[in-house]
């Protein structure tokens, strides 16, 4: 098994110092910088736009893992490729065509995600399994961060894994909310490709290190 990657989220960060957050990251063994858009229509909370996420995109040299919990994402595809996002993700249950959105964030040369809620199953992702980079498995309910991870997660880690080989996708498997270093081998070993982690990573007195540990699962 591949060693698992990690995307740590800048929601976490101390925003009043996000230059200095940035010299450790850049150092540091993570893999994607895990950036949450939040609009406080879709989720109950606002987090940044895209004016904070251009300068942080300017000193972030790690790849730009996006997620836009927003209604109507599809709106903003433009905005997220002048950010020179690696992957746009969009939630399940804000797109109307989905199938669509997908395509459209493919022909603007990114690669694509699909969100799910903790509600949402898996199976919801059937008929675009195909079509998708990566899924992305809400482990708590989006909007904040530092909540407990939703154990019945890792149930649903298995059903993607099981749908992803039935069906030969080459999409991965991110897990987001509630991840630390007790439950994160466990997650992993259910099946997640991409741990993201917020308060467990920026929250902590030496984040580099537990880079390292998180990493090396
Ligand atoms: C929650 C966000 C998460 C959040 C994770 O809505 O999508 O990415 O930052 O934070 P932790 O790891 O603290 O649960
Ligand atoms: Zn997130």
């Amino acid at each position: 098994m591949q060693k698992v990657m990690l995307s740590p989220s800048l929601l976490a960060a101390d925003f009043s110092d996000l230059r200095s957050e940035m010299e450790w990251f850049n150092k540091s063994c993570a893999d994607w910088l895990h950036l949450d858009v939040m609009d406080g229509v879709f989720v109950p909370n606002i987090s940044f736009g895209f004016p904070v996420l251009k300068a942080v995109s300017r000193i972030c040299q790690k790849p730009l893992d996006v997620h836009l919990m927003i209604v109507k994402p599809e709106k903003y595809i433009m905005e997220v490729k002048a950010l020179g996002a690696y992957i746009m993700n969009v939630h399940y249950e804000a797109c109307t065509h989905l199938q669509r959105v997908i395509l459209e964030i493919h022909e603007a040369g990114m690669k694509a995600g699909v969100t799910l809620c903790p509600s949402t199953p898996v199976s919801v992702l059937e008929e675009v399994i195909q079509d998708v980079d990566l899924v992305l498995l809400m482990s708590v309910n989006p909007g904040f961060g530092g909540q407990l991870f939703i154990p019945r997660t890792l149930d649903k880690i298995r059903l993607l894994r099981e749908m992803i080989e039935r069906t030969g996708s080459h999409a991965l498997i991110e897990v987001d909310g509630g991840i630390t270093r007790e439950n994160a081998s466990e997650v992993r070993r259910a099946g997640a490709d991409v741990l993201v982690a917020g308060s467990a990573i920026f929250g902590h007195p030496n984040p580099s290190e537990i880079c390292e540990e998180l990493r090396s699962l």
